[in-house]
């Protein structure tokens, strides 16, 4: 079923002539499998785009979004407010790391910002970065600190701070003022590690001598993804990001952590934070946040960031910047059905359960054809294939479609392969996505 022309739509980081000439339209999805427009069952290897942790199609889900368009489709937050933003604020600071004090400062998440993508979390967190030292009398903190392979989304600020070259190359202007870290991903070094890598600490250090080169007066904040998604599955070294919070804190830098798909379980906890007992200041949440379902971002924010922004003037307006849909009712009432299902099923801990048999799965595909490195962190992956002579990316590809054909769907950014299933696998799942992978990557050249 091609249902019209698929020529109108220029979609979103996509190969738009190569997929018209041969589409992948999914048109249902239930639980683990979606089903294509052929009419073949396509077992969802990565919760859609790392977001669907629930699995598709939750009535309960579905329920809340109906419910609530009948009883309120739409009120703006600005000014004035309905209910339910208000409680999904609180219930996310329940399921945050409350990591108490940091030099004296509450640096517990008391707070939550609400956006529509993890774009507009991003782009929303750093503001909140700049807000914070510009109440605290200094404002010449505005400079911000990304990552080589980093991905932020998809806003001139999140590009700028953000580390994969292609996305950068087509938009000649970008924020001035930022700086980035080396990324940590060194496989000759730590080819093959399972879950995070012994070697790479050091490279934290270089913080420090960004640090040094502008003046820490000038810095507003360091803003990483605790484990790279879209930059190819990168797991942090051990003892990587204890590092990077200790220069934060040395400095009065504050420490954003982008846990656009980390958060929600993918980590095998309800965030990475927790999981690594790391505390920032600042962190980016969406994808999860509502399983996919409605688009929601947020920003979860220390007290001691917010209580920064509460100054002046009663009646005065403390933060100059948000969304029409800022705490949406439908996307709040998405967000509360979630937190409800992963707490009755537990689906936090199971993703903690089931990581050490998706690790053991994955690394089982060492030694096939041109693999050169598996990377593991909770329930993601990556595969990383030696690219074909002269033509990076598509070999990647050409195994991305190939399992598509054979039932399951992946991701692929260049030569790496990414599986991240839904807190609901079965193990079975599991093993029909590795070796269905397995199966491609042997017969393709
Ligand atoms: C770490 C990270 N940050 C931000 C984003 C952007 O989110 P969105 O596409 O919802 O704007 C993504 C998307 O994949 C992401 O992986």
């Amino acid at each position: 079923m091609i249902p019209n022309d698929l020529d109108a739509f220029l979609m979103p980081f996509s190969a738009n002539r190569a997929f018209k000439s041969n589409p992948r339209l999914v048109v249902g999805g239930k639980g683990m499998v979606l089903k294509s427009s052929d009419g073949r069952d396509v077992l969802d290897g990565m919760s859609g785009l790392w977001c669907v942790n629930l699995g598709h199609g939750r009535e309960e889900i579905a329920d809340a979004l109906r419910a609530q368009a009948l009883d309120l489709d739409y009120v703006p937050s600005y000014q004035v407010a309905h209910p339910k933003a208000f409680e999904l604020a609180n219930r996310l600071l329940e399921i945050l790391p409350q990591g108490g004090q940091k030099e004296g400062q509450n640096s517990a998440f008391t707070n939550v910002f609400f956006a529509n993508s993890g774009s507009e979390a991003v782009e929303s967190a750093l503001k909140i970065a700049m807000a914070y030292h510009y109440s605290k009398g200094e404002g010449r903190r505005t400079r911000l600190i990304g990552r080589a392979r980093g991905f932020h989304g998809s806003g001139f600020a999140g590009t700028s701070v953000g580390g994969v070259a292609a996305n950068r190359k087509q938009f000649g202007n970008m924020l001035p003022e930022v700086d980035h870290l080396p990324h940590t991903l060194n496989i000759a070094e730590a080819a093959f590690s399972k879950g995070q890598p012994v070697w790479g600490a050091h490279l934290a250090d270089e913080l420090e001598n960004i640090i040094q080169l502008h003046g820490a007066h000038t810095i507003a904040a360091v803003i990483i993804e605790p484990m790279s998604g879209a930059g190819g599955v990168i797991p942090p070294p051990q003892g990587y990001l204890k590092k990077l919070r200790d220069i934060c804190t040395r400095h009065g830098v504050l420490l954003i952590f982008d846990e656009v798909i980390t958060a929600f379980g993918r980590a095998g906890a309800a965030t990475a934070s927790e999981k690594l007992g790391i505390q920032p200041d600042l962190i980016c949440l969406a994808k999860g946040l509502t399983n996919g379902t409605v688009p929601m971002g947020a920003v979860a924010i220390s007290a001691e960031v917010h209580k920064a922004l509460m100054t002046g003037p009663e009646n005065s307006i403390e933060f100059f910047h948000g969304y029409t849909y800022s705490g949406h009712p439908v996307a709040s009432a998405a967000g509360l059905a979630v937190l409800d299902i992963a707490k009755n099923e537990g689906l936090f801990d199971r993703a903690a359960e089931l990581a050490p048999y998706f690790e053991e799965a994955v690394h089982s595909l060492k030694g096939a054809p041109n693999v050169i490195d598996i990377r593991n962190f909770g329930l993601a992956a990556g595969v990383e294939l030696e690219p074909r002579g002269g033509v990076p990316g598509a070999r990647g590809f050409d195994v991305f479609r190939g399992c598509f054909e054979h039932g399951i769907l992946s991701r692929v950014t260049g030569d790496i392969l990414a599986l991240a299933p839904a807190m609901i696998a079965e193990k079975t799942h599991i093993d029909q996505l590795v070796e269905t992978l397995g199966r491609v990557i042997r017969s393709t050249d």
